[in-house]
């Protein structure tokens, strides 16, 4: 036995029928180390960390936990091993409350009741030991989701894991919410316990982690030490190639002079008095922190919300979407941040969901017309390079990245001539999104036009011609591509609230 290592995984294999998701994949879990690990969507992350769980059960291979050997894991013997996994999609009982939620399956009882209160006692304990702030008593569902995935966290420390593994925990937080999840790791750390941490976003595994694992294809690729290791030389591990640039220029395609979209004093539950104008090829960037009303000025132009009072212009003539059936048919598309609730059919199949928003226009007398059909998925699934074995595949077995993108390819194959981008490369890989930034850029030239919300600065800036920044559900600003600063983007996204705190 290795004394070093709480976790070795050896010589991982798993198939589904017509996938192999994983072949001869080994890695080593040292004591008190935090490892993370990275590659492309649908390199195998997610189904590699799931045989810890039992989750999925390899086809071969060996899990050693602290010297003992197993060939498939079931959730019982991960806890009791001490390995405990937040998912990608994590689950708490919204209509529970925090403290609930951390005893689920395991309450503190009196006699034969439920004793509530002790349960919140000890809740609160295990907040304070992580330095966090929540009430026992909150439901789950009304705590943000950076929240729960704290309770989350507690939870598997109440159990005394040993081993934390977390599958892309910061692609739902806001920026504050993952220093302070990054803070519990290091704590966590420091006390000897192991984490394995998945995400897209190389800057945090810099930040966070001691070692890089790669995979890339379901194969294991390489084992870095991240202090030695250079950022480039990663990429190229995952992608198998040198990315260059992060942003692929684009042609000079604003027409001036054609306003395609016009908000006049829109107002909606949280948005107030919103004016803007949106020019034909152009890429409009909507900037702020989460909870500034992004996302509900999409869906009010989108149909999903209605303003409570206002204009939107489109094309010159005022229009009222009632819903997204009428936003589609003059001609807007929204592709929404959260995928699992608004995005795709996880039961169907890739070919389906792309078709979705024209089957109307693909089918006479109800009939499907299926060689259009098949063309238009097979046309997505290549320009965003969608890895899935057949076009019939059913969303729910491709990995999350994929699901993502195939939301993405629906929305443009609806040729809209408005697309709204909701986070639209959150939780896609590197090499994907400069595929999905060359897409946006064709559909400008070709004369469509874009607004596009995201949280990452970089993508915004990178991507916009001209950013506009929302806080509090009003605009506190407007920059021109040369006046670009991150510093001054954050000071309009948190302008109101100055304002405030002064008073
Ligand atoms: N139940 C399943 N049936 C068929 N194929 C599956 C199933 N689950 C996963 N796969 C396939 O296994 C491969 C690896 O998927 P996995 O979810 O592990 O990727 P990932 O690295 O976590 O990607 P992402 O970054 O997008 O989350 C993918 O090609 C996926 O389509
Ligand atoms: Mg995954």
């Amino acid at each position: 036995m290795n004394e070093e290592y709480i976790l070795q995984l050896q010589h991982i294999r798993k198939e589904y029928s017509g996938v192999i998701a994983l072949k001869d994949v080994s890695l080593e879990l040292k004591k008190g180390e935090i490892l993370a690990l990275i590659g492309e969507n649908g390199a195998g992350k997610s189904t590699l960390i799931k045989t810890c769980s039992g989750a999925v059960i390899p086809t071969s291979g060996k899990i050693i936990i602290n010297g003992r050997e197993f060939t498939s894991m079931s959730p019982q013997l991960a806890a009791e091993n001490g390995i405990a996994i937040i998912y990608q999609e994590f689950n708490n009982v919204k209509g529970l409350s925090a403290a609930e939620n951390l005893f689920l399956g395991n309450p503190i009882k009196k006699g034969i009741l439920v004793d509530k209160k002790a349960m919140e006692k000890e809740a609160e304990k295990a907040f304070a030991q992580l330095n966090i702030k929540i009430n026992p008593k909150t439901l789950a569902g009304d705590l943000t989701v950076g929240y729960q995935q704290m309770v989350e966290i507690a939870k598997a420390i109440m159990q005394d894991a040993k081993v934390l593994i977390m599958d892309e925990p910061s692609a739902p937080l806001t920026s504050a919410e993952v220093e302070s999840m990054f803070k519990v790791c290091e704590l966590l750390k420091s006390k000897g316990v192991s984490i394995i941490y998945i995400s897209h976003r190389l800057e945090e595994i810099y930040r966070l982690s001691d070692r890089i694992v790669v995979l890339r294809d379901g194969e294991y690729i390489k084992t870095l030490i991240t202090k030695d290791s250079h950022i480039d030389e990663l990429i190229h591990l995952m992608v198998g190639r040198d990315l260059k640039e992060s942003y692929p220029p684009r042609k000079a395609c604003i027409k001036e002079d054609e306003i395609v979209l016009e908000l006049r004093n829109v107002c909606g539950n949280g948005d107030k008095d919103i004016n803007l104008k949106l020019r034909k090829g152009e890429v409009l960037g909507l900037g702020g922190l989460v909870g500034a009303g992004r996302t509900e000025l999409a869906q009010m132009v989108f149909g999903v919300v209605r303003k409570t009072s206002g204009k939107i212009i489109f094309n010159g003539k005022e229009i009222d979407p009632k819903t997204p059936r009428e936003a589609i048919d003059c001609g807007i598309a929204l592709v929404p941040e959260d995928r699992k609730r608004h995005g795709v059919l996880l039961g169907i199949s890739v070919k389906n969901n792309i078709n979705m928003p024209i089957y109307n226009k693909i089918s006479r007398a109800s009939v499907i017309n299926s060689k259009k059909e098949q063309e238009n998925a097979k046309k997505y699934k290549d320009d965003l390079l969608i890895k899935t074995p057949t076009l019939n595949q059913l969303v729910k077995n491709l990995s999350g990245g994929n699901q993502q993108k195939v939301i993405l390819g629906k929305w443009l194959a609806a040729n809209s001539e408005l697309i709204i981008f909701d986070e639209p490369t959150r939780g896609i890989d590197v090499g994907a999104k400069f595929e999905i930034y060359k897409l946006m850029n064709d559909l400008v030239e070709q004369g469509k036009t874009i607004l596009l919300i995201s949280s990452e600065m970089e993508e915004l800036m990178g991507m916009s011609d001209r950013i506009i920044v929302l806080s509090e559900g009003q605009i506190t600003g407007e920059l021109k591509k040369q006046e670009f600063k991150q510093d001054s983007i954050m000071r309009l996204a948190s302008a109101v609230k100055e304002v405030k705190n002064e008073n």
